[in-house]
């Protein structure tokens, strides 16, 4: 085993040995999820709590059945019901957490960094869960795990990422990714929703990153399109002119498509905005490997948790 972290914080603290270990163990997390009995005693007398200070469906959720099916206790804690809400601060909240020693703390937050602060201040393992617009190192292991099953291999593939680059934790999760294990990155979007020397991520990685400010020379050629959510909680006025004027240029529908290889799949990593960045036809259409994703979210964060844990626990041995 070649993991040797006490949190997982974000892809860019990961080897491409790291992610692929991580992967591996996915597949056989898997396959828990198939049983009758989607159960296994593997974390059983571990404590793990979510604690979600902004809004999340998939991943909360996912994290949650993820601690269950290894019969760790999990607990959960949304911005609406926390203290933080009585003017509570982060580090007050994660000490009083702490001192009813969970063994890992789960945790999305509004600020890019909060993850960090708190790893180095509580004794459980954190997990970043999505900080601001900083990364989502979940989404991009998920995402790898859905390319991989359907691609075999990451070297020599093109990915394209199309949408609010500039906001976008998954970009960054997902482009550190995907170049680390040996893709082509391509980067699309308007120049106000793209940071600047963003091709610096893949420094020092197999892989690279190329930007464009259209989509169709992205997506000409590429084997995976993914698409993203234009994100207006992070962003002020005028980055773009109107929906309907972004979607005509930046939406992905199916003539944009057929750019794309004939085997080309469509990812995204919700919520979607349908009819914004992406028609409802290529969405559910025969591409669409969207909720596959949502299917290897389990099973990648059982994987992350698992090694978190430090492996198999005394009382999951019994
Ligand atoms: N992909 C993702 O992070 O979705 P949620 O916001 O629903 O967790």
């Amino acid at each position: 085993m070649s993991f040797r972290h006490k949190h997982l914080l974000g892809i860019a603290g990961l080897s491409a040995e790291e992610i692929v270990e991580i992967l591996d163990l996915s597949e056989s997390f898997l396959e828990i999820s198939e049983r009758p009995i989607k159960k296994v005693p593997t974390l059983r007398g571990k404590t793990i709590i979510n604690l979600f200070l902004e809004p999340s469906t998939r991943t909360r959720t996912s994290f949650e059945i993820a601690g269950k099916r290894l019969s760790a206790d999990t607990v959960n804690i949304s911005g609406s019901t926390s203290a933080a809400q009585k003017g509570e601060t982060l580090l007050d909240t994660a000490r009083n957490l702490q001192a009813m020693a969970p063994d890992i703390l789960v945790m999305r937050h509004p600020a890019s960094g909060a993850p960090h602060f708190l790893a180095n201040r509580i004794e459980a393992a954190v997990v970043n869960a999505g900080d601001g617009t900083h990364e989502h190192p979940t989404q991009g292991l998920l995402d790898c795990a859905t390319i991989r099953k359907h691609k075999g291999r990451f070297a020599g593939l093109t990915v394209t990422i199309c949408g609010d680059i500039a906001h976008s934790r998954v970009a960054r999760s997902d482009a550190l990714a995907f170049s680390k294990l040996g893709a082509t990155v391509r980067l699309a979007a308007p120049a106000t929703l793209m940071p600047l020397g963003i091709e610096a991520l893949a420094n020092g990685s197999p892989g690279s990153i190329e930007v464009h400010h259209r989509i169709e020379p992205a997506i000409e050629g590429t084997d995976v399109v993914m698409m993203l959510r234009i994100q207006k909680e992070r962003m002020g006025t005028g980055l773009f002119p109107n929906a309907r004027e972004y979607s005509r240029y930046f939406g992905l529908n199916r003539k944009k498509l057929e750019l794309a290889k004939p085997d080309a799949i469509v990812m995204h990593p919700g919520p979607i905005n349908r009819g914004v960045e992406m028609d409802p036809d290529v969405a559910d259409g025969p591409r669409s490997v969207i909720l596959e994703q949502v299917t290897y979210g389990v099973a990648v964060r059982m994987a992350v948790l698992y090694l978190l844990a430090g492996g198999i626990s005394e009382e999951g041995k019994a």
